[in-house]
């Protein structure tokens, strides 16, 4: 006779016909006894069951695909922990390697073995590094010559990165911006210079600015900030920001000048996840030389089975993405990354003008230069449209897209724009499916007899604000 009598919970048991899979999950307290993990998984997986599929979020910047290969090295080296270098030396010497390569690609003149740069979590923690070192190096000068550091600034374009912003209020460094017009699209060079003096830490152009897809021109403003400090006498330095251009633009444009052949680029930091192509978490951070790391920055312990020095915000952290990094290098080589940067240049271009081609639709530049672009409703469509790109976001969402709208940064923030990003893994064909499914909720959407809710509010708001709306959230402000 068969045992009936089994624990509740007990492997025997279909994972559906379970008594846990009729509890809830748990929100505050941990369940009083353990389950199998067939049901523990189960019950984790089905919370993130209907979850968009990562490879239809054109949102993000960050890796949703890697090879078979690739997933298994990270999933085989999940449980290594990058600090402890005494049990893995070759992780170490890894890391080392990565940087090296990547160091080389931004054309570092670094005479050392080993170039002088750091590991991150992702392009935040790489700018907090690249921001800090040139706050520290200010510093230092500054109480050298008797001079007072309480006021420390930095010149950003108004498309900054929220991370620019953490930096300033963690760190108390003010932040000035350079503010953006639908002329000026990039950081302005000649509007930076006038933001500093001698309190200005650095100025952080940015290749691949988060908002617009554009780059900041480096080397118009390298020139410039160079006669500059010959003038003033200050040395005020560039940490370039290319979070995405860091992987692009060496491939695709390598004789564009941004990188450390210019003399005043002294750090450099992008996301190893984005079009690094590794899976998150991975930043990195270059200087151009070891002279330009603080040492304050390096901080040594003793208790891992060796004297470790580092430099970095966190202490532990995965090192599956550098096997993941090196092994893309070793994969892909130069040629390789190419092609797919390439077929994600092509890829966005060829959405670039198709959209352009659609009624509604005005891009916001006509170049593209990163794998990304924004565009935004015709102001003489959008005076009798009942709806607004909130809402195609809405659509797109119902057949898994996500298509993400939202307002420029300070000074064009009346603008509503939609972006899409377009990564390895998005081919030609889904960007046709895409162009079907916008087409296709574009029709719905003019079939609306009413204004939707958000074409209200928004409607409203510019009221508010003092602007003669335009149904598309162009500003037309009042003479
Ligand atoms: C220009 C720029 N800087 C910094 C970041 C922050 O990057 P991460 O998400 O890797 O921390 C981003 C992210 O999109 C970015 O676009």
């Amino acid at each position: 006779m068969e045992d009936l009598n089994f624990r509740k919970g007990d492997a025997k048991t279909a994972i559906f016909g379970s008594e846990t899979m009729l509890q809830s999950s748990p929100v505050d307290r941990i369940p009083d006894g353990p389950t199998t993990p067939e049901i523990a998984y189960q019950m984790v997986k089905d919370e993130t069951y209907a979850q968009t599929q990562p490879r239809l979020n054109l949102a993000t910047f960050v890796t949703t695909y890697m090879d078979d290969y690739a997933t298994k090295l990270m999933n085989e080296a999940i449980s290594i922990n990058y600090i402890d270098e005494t049990e893995y030396p070759r992780v170490a010497v890894m890391n080392a390697k990565c940087i090296n390569i990547i160091a080389n690609l931004w054309n570092t003149p670094e005479k050392n073995k080993w170039k002088t740069g750091a590991l991150a979590i992702g392009s935040s923690e790489a700018c907090m590094l690249g921001g800090v070192a040139a706050w520290l190096r200010w510093r230092e000068k500054r109480l050298a010559a008797g001079k007072p550091v309480d006021k420390p600034n930095f010149v950003i374009s108004a498309g900054y990165q929220v991370v620019w912003e953490k930096f300033a209020q963690l760190w108390q460094v003010e932040m000035r911006q350079v503010p953006l017009t639908l002329e000026k699209t990039t950081l302005d060079p000649e509007a930076a210079l006038k933001m500093c003096d001698e309190n200005t830490i650095c100025i952080v152009p940015i290749m691949g600015v988060t908002w617009t897809g554009l780059n900041d021109d480096v080397e118009a403003l390298n020139k410039e900030l160079d006669a500059y400090n010959m003038k003033t006498g200050y040395d005020i330095p560039i940490h370039v920001d290319a979070a995405s251009g860091g992987f692009i633009l060496p491939f695709l444009k390598p004789e564009h000048k941004w990188d450390f052949r210019l003399k005043w680029v002294l750090s450099i930091s992008t996301s190893g996840h984005k079009f690094g192509l590794v899976y998150p978490g991975l930043g990195w951070v270059v200087w151009k030389d070891q002279t330009y790391l603080p040492k304050s920055m390096s901080f040594s312990v003793n208790y891992l089975g060796a004297n470790i020095t580092q430099v970095g915000l966190n202490f532990s952290r995965p090192a599956a993405q550098i096997l993941g990094q090196y092994y893309q290098f070793i994969r892909l080589g130069f040629q390789g990354y190419k092609e797919i940067q390439h077929n994600c240049m092509e890829i966005t271009q060829y959405l670039h003008r198709e959209i352009g081609k659609m009624a509604p639709f005005i891009n916001y530049s006509h170049e593209v230069v990163n794998p990304l672009f924004i565009w935004y409703l015709k102001p003489e469509y959008a005076k009798k449209a009942k709806w607004t790109l909130y809402d195609l976001q809405d659509k797109l969402k119902q057949s898994g897209w996500m298509v993400p709208a939202y307002t420029l940064p300070n000074n064009i923030q009346e603008y509503v724009v939609m972006r899409i990003v377009a990564r390895q893994g998005f081919s030609r064909d889904m960007a046709d499916m895409l162009l079907n499914d916008i087409k296709e909720a574009v029709a719905e959407l003019e079939k609306l007899e009413y204004p939707t809710p958000t074409r209200i509010a928004q409607d409203k708001n510019f009221e508010v604000k003092g602007s003669v709306f335009t149904h598309t959230g162009t500003p037309h402000k009042k003479k």
